[in-house]
Parts: structure tokens; sequence; C-alpha cells
């Protein structure tokens, strides 16, 4: 059983990494953009500098010839309070899961008077199926580090971390040396680019916990303490990394700054739809033919137009079952809600979220009971074990998930309540434990994780009772069969 459970995580990571370098081939390109025309008549397309287009060129050399670190020079022109008020007037929000506004974030922490702010950019890209930020870290790595240092700058920060995932090893040696480079050019450093604003960046590498990425166990994790999520509030901009005023923003949310400041507010909002401005990257995966990393403006494009126009329809043009449109944390979309736009809003009115921008797809063949179970697997490895309902819960139900999608056997008897599965009504358990956590635990990894359950429980509720009356029967066979050994 653990063997198995191990080999299932490692594929989740293993596609995560396929798909990454997939994902350089697929990106809308200024060679392949008339392909995605016209498939898509009467759409526009566009073309932005969020991924490089060119063959991925990370020297400084190379970002500065087009015009790299022009928006830190803007900036430190500009006013802290400027800055900030043109990232709040540009309506951002924070590309990490959560989506909070950016502008907001840095106002709390530029608020605090204390000395000594931290600015942390959080790579650590743990959920299932997200392997957006690791194409920027690997093909744009001074848009982010810009982006830092321009945030760094506006909240009155001298310290920066950049806490990237260990697996990632790639992408650490790419961004130590962007790092050097910055320092060589006096944009990282004493006196950056003259001005007397002063920042530098450490790295700091996970060790391959998908709850790291969870903001207060990440500022534990830099500081040397086991990694388990703090109790908010207060929140990391009054009190976060070393017990500092703490901005921590995402990988994706910071490649957006440097086209903010240079472009400006409104630029930005002329992308993208009310509550989602901008452009946003989504990493497609699952039983796509073409996964990959793509970038389109906001709720100009709906799921269907992702999955069928950009990610080339479903493998062996089979049916499409489901979607997971934000990651494995989201709850499950069906396919009557192909037409559902994707942004913030329309997803959230749908009974989904955006999440971080991973869109799961599942055909006809995948079995969703199966699924949700293998994220069960990885919640209850990844879970801190800090709190009782998700410590307790995630593995009572992977357990569960265990039972009905495998064959009985005698061990399990034990486990079985008299009358078997059928009795024990199993759904209801299920769906009682999923909302303990929802309402009890601690942070946002038990919070989240019920949701795949739920969702799947109430629109493939089918796929469940199959199961449960296939047990039950397995069940009844063994209990017969001990009744003749006994009497035997
Ligand atoms: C279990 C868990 C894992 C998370 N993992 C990540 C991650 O890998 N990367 C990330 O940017 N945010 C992650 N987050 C969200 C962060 O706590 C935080 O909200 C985010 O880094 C803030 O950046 P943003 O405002 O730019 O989105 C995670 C949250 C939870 C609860
Ligand atoms: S919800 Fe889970 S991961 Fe979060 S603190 Fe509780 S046990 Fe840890």
């Amino acid at each position: 059983m653990k063997k198995e459970v191990k080999e299932k995580r490692i594929l989740l990571k293993y596609c995560s990494n396929i798909n990454a370098k997939a994902a350089e081939e697929r990106i809308i390109t200024p060679e392949n953009i008339d392909y995605f025309r016209t498939k898509y008549p009467g759409r526009e397309f566009h073309l932005y500098q969020w991924i490089p287009f060119d063959a991925p060129n990370t020297s400084i050399n190379t970002y500065m010839e087009k015009g790299g670190y022009s928006a830190l020079k803007k900036a430190l022109s500009m006013k802290p309070e400027e800055i900030i008020s043109e990232v709040k007037d540009s309506g951002l929000i924070g590309r990490g899961g959560a989506a909070f506004p950016t502008g907001l974030k840095w106002e709390f922490a530029f608020k605090q008077t204390e000395k000594g702010k931290y600015f942390v950019c959080n790579a650590d890209e743990g959920e299932p199926g997200t392997f957006k930020d690791k194409v920027l870290l690997d093909q744009d790595p001074h848009k982010v580090i810009e982006g830092m240092i321009i945030g760094a700058y506006a909240i009155g920060s001298s310290k920066g971390y950049i806490y990237i995932r260990g697996e990632y090893q790639d992408s650490i040696k790419i961004i130590e040396k962007a790092l050097e480079e910055a320092r060589a050019s006096n944009i990282l450093g004493s006196n950056i680019l003259g001005s007397s604003f002063s920042f530098d960046i450490e790295v700091k590498k996970g060790a391959g916990a998908y709850i790291v990425g969870e903001e207060t166990a990440l500022f534990r994790s830099i500081e040397g303490r086991r990694a388990v999520p703090g109790v908010k509030p207060p929140f990391p901009t009054v009190s976060g990394l070393y017990r500092k005023p703490t901005v921590i923003n995402n990988v994706e949310t910071l490649a957006n700054i440097p086209h903010i400041i240079l472009n400006g507010a409104k630029w930005f909002r002329s992308l993208g739809v009310e509550g989602s401005f901008g452009t946003k990257l989504f990493s497609i995966s699952g039983s796509v033919k073409n996964p990959g990393v793509y970038e389109v403006e906001l709720g100009k494009y709906t799921l269907g137009d992702l999955i069928y126009g950009l990610a080339d329809g479903i493998e062996g043009n089979r049916k499409l079952k489901a979607v997971l449109p934000g990651g494995a944390s989201t709850c499950f979309l069906t396919k009557d809600k192909l037409d559902v736009r994707v942004d913030y809003r329309s997803l959230r009115k749908a009974g989904s979220s955006l999440g971080t921008g991973a869109i799961l797809v599942f055909d006809e063949t995948v079995s969703i009971p199966e699924t949700v179970r293998d994220f069960f697997d990885f919640y209850q490895e990844e879970s801190c074990g800090n709190c009782v309902p998700c410590r307790i819960g995630t593995k009572r139900i992977s357990e569960m998930l265990h039972w009905i999608t495998e064959p009985v056997d005698l061990d399990q008897l034990k486990y079985l309540s008299p009358g078997g599965p059928k009795k024990m009504a199993y759904i209801e358990k299920l769906r009682d434990i999923a909302m303990t956590m929802k309402d009890a635990a601690k942070c946002g990894l038990g919070q989240a994780a019920p949701d795949p359950l739920l969702s799947s429980i109430e629109f493939f509720k089918n796929e469940y009772d199959a199961l449960i009356e296939k047990r039950q029967k397995e069940y009844e066979y063994f209990i017969e069969k001990a009744k003749i050994l006994s009497k035997a």
C-alpha cells in the first residue's frame, strides 16, 4: 500500500516536470500566433512580455538590452507611496492562490513604522498540477528580481529572500546566477543604481514539503524552525519573518510589477475584465493533447477555449468528464461549465475558483473517486500534523477512499462496521469529516483539501455509489465464507 502511494506522488511531480519542459514549445510565440488566431476567428490574441518569446535568455545583458530594469530606474525616481498607489490602482491580485490584492498588501507593510522589514518571493510551487512559476524563473529570472526590488523599495525593506522548492535544481542555479549578475551591475546591494536605497536577496531552498508554501510555515522554515503554519492574525505585514513586517508575493505576481510601473495602472486595467485585470499564466495538464503553460487575458476566454483551443482538446478524442480549474484544492466543474469565462469572479460564480491557475482536465475514462483518493494520499502525507481536524481527517478520508476503490480483503473486514460499507453511511461519513476539516482546520491546506472531495460527491455520486455496491457484495461474500468456515 505505501509503495503504491509513493509511486503516485512521483507521477504527479514527474508530470509537472514534463509539462514545464513541454511548456517552452507550447507558449504562444510570434511564430505560432497565427495558428491560434486561425483557431479562434474573431478573438484577438496578444503577445505580452511575461513569458519571453525568444529562446529563453537569462543573462542580464539581454534583459537590459530589451529594456529590463528600466522599471526599477523609474521606480527609484518615484516616492514609495506613488508606487504603492500605482500597484493598488492596477487592481493586481496575487497569483499564488489566495487572491489577495497586491497593492493593499504593500500598503499595509509600508504603514508599519518598525524597522527591519522583509520582502519574500514565494517560489515553492508545490500545488499538484501547477508549473507556471518555473517557466518564469527559468526563462525570465531578472523580471522576478526586478519586481521584488521595486516592492522592497516601496515598503522600505533592505533584505529579501527567494524561497524556492528544492526539486527545482536548474531554476535555483539560474536564479543564483541572475542574482550574482544583478549584484555585479549595482542592481542589488548598497546604493542601488546610485540611489540611497540598499537591498539584497538570499536564496533559500525548500526540502520538498507542500506546506512550506503556506506563508507563515515558509517564514518558520527560513528561520530554521519546523515548517508549521502559525495563527493569523497577526498577518505577515504586521508580524512576519523574524516577527518583522513582511510582504510575501508569488513569482508570477512579482513578474507583473515591472510592466505596471513602466506602463501604468490604466494600461494594466485595459487587459482582462472588471475584478480580474491583466493576463494570467495557466498550466493546463491531465487528459489534454497539448499540456503546457499558456498566457491569456483574464475573463476573455472560456474554459472550453483553453481546453479545446490552446491545449488542443482531449487525448484520443475521448469525451471530457470534469475539470479542476485552479489546482487540486479547488472544486470540480462538470463539462456543462465549459462556457464559463476564466477569471476570478466567473469561476467563483460557477462554484469553483481560479486558485493557482492550474487547470486539471479529466476525460471520461478517469475514475473520479480514484483521483480524489490520490489527492488525499498526497494531502495526508503533506499535512504538517499540527492540528487534529487535518491530521486525522486527511488520514481517515484517504483510508476510506482506498477501501471503496480497492477490492475488500479479509484484513479489511475488521475496519468495516457490521453490515458492510452500505450500512456504514459511507458518503455521509466522508462528508462529515470533510466539513469538519473545512470548518476547523488551522490553515489553507486542511480548509481547501476537502473541496475536490465534496464537489465530486455532489457531481459524481453515482461513481461512489457503484463502488460501494461492489464492495458490499465482496463484503457479504467474505462474511458468508467466514460463517461456513466457522461451522466446519
Ligand atoms: C498549503 C499551502 C501551500 C501554498 N503554496 C504556495 C506556493 O507554493 N506558492 C505561492 O506563491 N503561494 C502559496 N500559497 C499561498 C501563500 O500562503 C501566500 O498566500 C502567497 O505566497 C502570497 O502571494 P500572492 O499574494 O502574490 O499570491 C500556499 C498556501 C497554502 C495554504
Ligand atoms: S490544516 Fe493541516 S497543514 Fe494546516 S496546520 Fe493544520 S495539520 Fe498543518
